[in-house]
This record gives structure tokens, sequence and C-alpha cells, in this order.
């Protein structure tokens, strides 16, 4: 538990760039470190810590709907886009395979988009950006129009947008994918724990996931690698993986992992409830404070996500004000909080640097309450007051863009 200076408990509505470790995983970890022996080792002390790595292989394999056989496991989801992006190119030229256009969407995390990025530099590789509006979907329609049979070799559209929420039809762009004879990855690192997730009905090649957004240890996560499937490893070593990714395991985090896993008939539930606290808190906030808008309100979305625009404060203030309050949320990706630029994902969906520049993200989380809920928004009403007292800010009378935005919203609710 964590408390302000003044003693009042800490809210953590910042689920997206991690969840705390669950309860009963942190009740199970002595018993899970205590078997410190090698998985690989033949004698007696790797063989209960072999065994506990094939059930949690089995375990993420079952919750995501493949093959055991089928899931990578690496050190999180950063490590999973690098290795679906620099194993898939690498082992196509490997094979004198000469394919070397690849489409990414614009809303993709930093990690995909610069994996991308270096096989420029490496391969030579042809990136092309699918671009979205301010639905925050990526258009089936749009993918087709740029896949190029014969030349494309990969592309990648996330499943959940770790800035919005926002859902991409992933299923319907991989069959027009494997039309064009090109390979499919999806960024599945925000969707898993918050909705069911099921590779065989996604029918893509490759999926990334990452234990400590699923309430499990840090340090953990997986790549779905479909079988046949050509793909170099990142890391030589001692055939870990089946020499898919070397180095001995990180059997305590990939334990938390298979037991989150084990967990996921829960999520439909979990996910029902949170979005019941999601929609309540959009409605009070809109009524509350003038000028607000949800970002992509009408665009299926995760069950657990808000980003919001707050005209006349600047996200990165209101983030610290908050967190003074004790409050903790977003304005954007963790990794680019701190940095004076706006989010690339919400300009990629046409929204001002203005707009951007005022946005902040509510990650709604397994152990998040209705009152936790409740006195953010009554921080957040007054935090959001003083900020634009500060600075004179009046609500614009002129229609501009994003009252046509606010409208769409409050007619869509
Ligand atoms: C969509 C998405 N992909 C990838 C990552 C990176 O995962 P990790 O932090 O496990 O490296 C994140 C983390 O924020 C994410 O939100």
């Amino acid at each position: 538990m964590f408390f302000t200076q003044s003693g009042k408990r800490r809210i953590y509505l910042d689920h997206n760039a991690t969840t705390p470790v669950d309860d009963e995983v942190l009740a199970r970890l002595s018993s899970w470190a205590i078997e410190w022996g090698n998985p690989s080792s033949i004698h007696v002390f790797g063989r209960g810590p072999k065994a506990r790595l094939r059930d949690a292989r089995d375990l993420v394999a079952k919750a995501i709907a493949c093959s055991p056989l089928e899931v990578v496991f690496t050190a999180g989801g950063s490590e999973a886009n690098n290795m679906a992006l620099k194993g898939t190119m690498a082992a196509a030229r490997a094979r004198g395979d000469q394919r070397r256009h690849i489409l990414i969407s614009a809303l993709e995390h930093p990690s995909l988009k610069r994996a991308a990025q270096s096989l420029v530099r490496d391969f030579a590789a042809e990136i092309e950006i699918i671009p979205v509006d301010r639905s925050g979907q990526v258009k089936v329609a749009d993918v087709q129009s740029r896949l190029r049979p014969g030349q494309t070799l990969l592309v990648s559209v996330m499943l959940a947008n770790n800035e919005t929420g926002v859902l991409q039809p992933v299923r319907e762009i991989t069959q027009v994918v494997h039309a064009a004879g090109a390979l499919m990855h999806t960024d599945a690192v925000q969707a898993l724990g918050k909705i069911p997730v099921s590779i065989r009905e996604l029918d893509v090649d490759l999926a990334s996931f990452a234990a400590h957004k699923f309430y499990a240890l840090k340090g953990a996560g997986a790549l779905f690698h479909r079988k046949g499937v050509a793909l170099e490893a990142l890391i030589d070593g001692g055939g870990q993986e089946r020499f898919r990714r070397g180095g001995t395991e990180n059997l305590l985090a990939l334990s938390s992992f298979g037991y989150m896993c084990s967990r996921i008939g829960e999520v439909n539930e979990r996910a029902e409830r949170m979005r019941r606290l999601r929609d309540e808190f959009e409605s009070q906030v809109r009524q509350r404070i003038a000028g607000v808008s949800i970002t992509a309100a009408t665009s299926p979305r995760l069950p657990s996500t808000s980003s919001l625009v707050i005209p006349g404060v600047d996200g990165e203030t209101l983030l610290m004000a908050l967190d003074m309050d004790g409050f903790a949320v977003s304005t954007g990706a963790a990794c680019s909080s701190g940095s004076p630029e706006p989010s690339p994902v919400l300009l990629a969906m046409g929204l001002s640097r203005d707009e951007a520049q005022a946005s902040l993200r509510v990650g709604i989380g397994w152990s998040t309450t209705s009152s936790d809920l409740n006195e953010f928004l009554e921080a957040l009403v007054r935090v959001v007051e003083r900020l634009r007292s500060l600075r004179g800010f009046q609500m614009p009378q002129a229609r501009d863009e994003s009252c046509d935005v606010l409208e769409q919203v409050v007619e869509h609710a």
C-alpha cells in the first residue's frame, strides 16, 4: 500500500503501464523461488524447475489457444516485438527470400516501431506506415491497398492500443494479409488479461505478450510463433526455447505468468466490471468537466482505458498535480512520459498538438473500485479548475474541430 505525505492512500489508475503483482502470485513466490535449479539440468535439481517451466508454457498456450510448442518465452513485450520483426526478416534473408516490404500501423508501441526502423538499416527494408483516423482504428482496406504480393513480407498491427485502448480488426486484417502471401504479427501486450485473446480465432502467425500487464512479475513475456514460420533467434545460447531464444529462463517470473494464465477464465467477468466502472467514470467526467472529450469514444475499446482530452490544461502538469494528490495516471505511453513531445499515437489519429498535449490516460485495473474513481474524479475536477484559472482559460464559444468531436461523443452517449 502506498501513501501520500499526508497519509492518504494512493490510488493507482495506470494499469496500462503495468499492473500490481496479484496477491495470489505474491503468496506463491517463495515456494517457486525455493526450487532454484536450472530447468536445463538433467540431475534432480533441474527436474522440478523443468516441470514448472513446462507447466507455465502449457498454461500460457491454453490461455491464448495455441500449442505449447508455439510459445517462445521472452523477457517481455519489447523483446517479443523485436523478435517478431527482426527474427522473421533475418530468417527470410537467410533462405534467400528477397521480400523487404513491411507494413506497420501508425499506432504501434515504440518497441515495434524502433525494431522496424532497425530493419531499414540492417536489411534495407522498406517500412510503410498504415495510417489511422480519429476513430483510432486501422481500416482493413488501408492494409489491403498497401499490400504488395511477392514483396510484402510482414504486416504488424496491434490488437489493443496502449494509449486509447482501441481494438483493431486483427482477424480481418490477417485474412487479407494471408491472401497476399505475407505474414501477420500482432502486439497483444495490452489485450491479454483485459479481453479474451485467442490465437486460433485471430489466425496470426506471430503475437507478443507481457506478463507484467497481467498481474504477474516483470521480466517475462512470450512470442506466439506459429509452427512452420521461419524465425531466427535474437539471442543465441544453449538451445533453450528450441533454439529460438537462448539463455537460462527467468523461471520465477514465468511461473507467475503461467499462474495468471491459469486464471484466464476470470477475464470476462473482470472485464464487465471494469467496463461498468469506466463507463460511469466517463459519463461523470463529461458532466463535470466542460469541454472534455474522450478519444475514440465510439470505437471498440478495451473495457479499462479512458483517454481524455481536457482543453485548457497541460497533460504533464495535470499528471504531476494529481500525483501530488495521490493519484497515478499517465499522459500517454509510460515510456514517453517526461518527454515534452505530444503522443505520436494521438497525433497519428489526427488530434492537434494542443489536444494531444492536453491528454490524460486513465487505466482501470482488477482491484479498482467505484470509490477510487469517485475520489479521482473529485480531484480531477478540482485540479482542472485550478489549472484553467491559473491560465485564465475560458471554454471557446466558437465551433471548432474539437467541438465537433465532442458533439459526436455526446450524441453517441
Ligand atoms: C502495446 C505494448 N507493446 C509492447 C510493450 C512493451 O512491453 P514490455 O514493457 O514488457 O517490454 C508495451 C508496454 O507498455 C505495450 O503497451
